[in-house]
């Protein structure tokens, strides 16, 4: 894997006393995510008093100053999101907007024209992953980076080699610290609460390991399909569009062992064992399937094997984890949208009730549920049963976050207020990225064949058969074929 030379502990993110940053540029303003995500997330950060410094926009799209902020409250209020005046026009003003094509160095030379006394600028490229380096290089070559940070958006490369070499060329300009890489997974609070969950509370840590636990599944399913955006994907697929990126980090927090202390660093290197222990996914534990009808989307090419669903068994190496199966699967065009973790526990030692002809109790199972709503853990304990002697019958122990916490913030909410504040803990490192390339290498280089399956279903039937002698996938809360609580 790469060895960080240019920082102490090859962590991402400055880690004592970081300095805001005094300005942001945003390459690729006029773009979809922008839309969707950056301009509502820097209103809501503007509404909480966190965006004091000057916002630039940065296209291709010929815009004025004015067309750029009329773009950006259209796309707030598309949103759903309430606009209050003040907010609005304190925000405003501090918005310019920079034409500029990204492969001209006049494009650069006005952006830091447009830095005027910035010091510390955050540059967000918001851009398509092959014009990365190229932005970087143009903000290099006038000046603008020494203090900077720059975030960037996956994929960071599209296996472990074109990730080690992205680094290689970014590393000639940035310091790893300078780097956060954005996972909007990492900005969703139920996911962080994952670490959070487990090492604010007594109760679990004692027993999450492989004394204890049986196995993991991830489940990320998704009832929609491929829509629009059918260039885009086929050439990603499944592993490479949501398995490297969220549910490996998903994984890193529910595997890592407790961090010394909650700084970046230290989160980091827990994280990073977990990683570096993962053994190479076998193509044998992976079965790839494509929904019916895949062929027909705009984009997609003639014949693709590309993947729109994937099921996964693999196993991470440590003393803790030794022989616990983690199962992850996930795809488009299947029976609901959910996406959750589920811890199933051994039953317990001694099968006590036996002799009054009981059955054995069922196995507890801790569930974690992100997103869409649904933020929340349930905890499946068994609870005499009063129609009988002795017996237990399985009761779930409920949490809604949002009933029982409040509204969390947007995921890129939180996310570009931490980079803003320097604050590099729900970035991920180059070394996790290699870590996690490194996991699937074997798959991607050695893709099983494509299995079909119907849309509407939970993937292919192979699926099942993956984790049949686990007692099969945990379907989703309130999902068509939930199993009974
Ligand atoms: C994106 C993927 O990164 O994450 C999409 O490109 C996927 O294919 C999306 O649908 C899921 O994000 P969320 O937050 O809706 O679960």
């Amino acid at each position: 894997m790469t060895t960080m030379q240019n920082t102490q502990d090859g962590t991402v993110g400055d880690e004592l006393a970081p300095e805001p940053s005094d300005a942001l540029v945003s390459f690729g303003v006029s773009g979809d995510l922008a839309k969707k995500m950056t301009f509502v997330s820097l209103y809501r950060l503007a509404e909480r008093g966190l965006l004091d410094v000057p916002f630039i926009g940065v296209a291709f799209t010929d815009w004025s100053d004015d067309e750029f902020r009329a773009h950006a409250l259209q796309s707030i209020k598309d949103c759903g999101q309430e606009v209050d005046e003040k907010v609005w026009e304190k925000m405003a003003a501090g918005m310019t907007y920079v034409q500029g094509d990204y492969t001209k160095p006049e494009t650069y030379a006005a952006v830091k024209e447009k830095l005027g006394d910035a010091k510390r600028p955050l540059f967000y490229l918001e851009i398509p992953p092959s014009l990365f380096l190229t932005a970087v290089k143009g903000l290099h070559e006038v000046g603008v980076t020494r203090n900077a940070r720059v975030v960037i958006e996956k994929p960071f490369g599209h296996d472990y080699q074109s990730a080690v070499e992205l680094y290689g060329e970014l590393s000639k300009m940035l310091e790893e610290r300078q780097i956060y890489r954005i996972d909007h997974y990492l900005g969703k609070n139920a996911i962080q609460d994952i670490m959070v969950w487990r090492f604010s509370n007594r109760m679990f840590e004692p027993i999450w390991n492989s004394a204890n636990i049986e196995s993991v599944q991830i489940t990320m399913s998704e009832s929609f399909d491929v829509a629009d955006r059918g260039s885009f994907y086929d050439r990603v697929g499944a592993l490479k569009d949501v398995v490297q990126n969220h549910i490996m980090q998903i994984i890193g927090l529910l595997s890592m062992d407790p961090p010394s202390k909650a700084t970046p660093a230290a989160i980091h290197s827990q994280q990073l064992q977990a990683f570096e222990s993962m053994r190479p996914v076998e193509p044998s534990d992976c079965v790839r399937g494509q929904y019916t009808g895949y062929h027909d989307v705009k984009g997609v090419a003639e014949g693709s094997t590309t993947e729109t669903f994937v099921a996964i068994k693999l196993f991470i190496d440590s003393w803790r984890w030794a022989g616990v199966p983690f199962f992850i699967r996930t795809g488009k065009n299947l029976a609901c949208t959910a996406t959750e973790a589920v811890v199933v526990y051994k039953r317990p030692p001694l099968p006590l009730f036996k002799e009054t002809g009981c059955p054995q109790p069922e196995r507890n199972r801790l569930r974690f549920r992100f997103g869409h709503g649904e933020d929340g853990v349930q905890m499946r304990v068994q609870a005499l049963d009063p129609s009988s002697q002795m017996a237990s019958k399985p009761v779930v122990l409920n949490v809604d976050f949002t009933e029982a916490l409040g509204e969390e913030k947007l995921p890129y909410e939180q996310l570009l207020g931490d980079a803003l504040q320097g604050i590099a803990t729900r970035f991920a490192t180059q070394q996790i990225i290699e870590g996690t390339w490194m996991a699937l290498s074997k798959i991607l280089e050695h893709p099983s064949p494509v299995i079909e399956y119907a849309p509407g279903t939970m993937g292919p039937r192979e699926a099942e058969e993956l984790i049949a002698p686990y007692g099969g996938w945990i379907e989703p809360v309130g999902s068509k074929s939930d199993h009974p609580a």
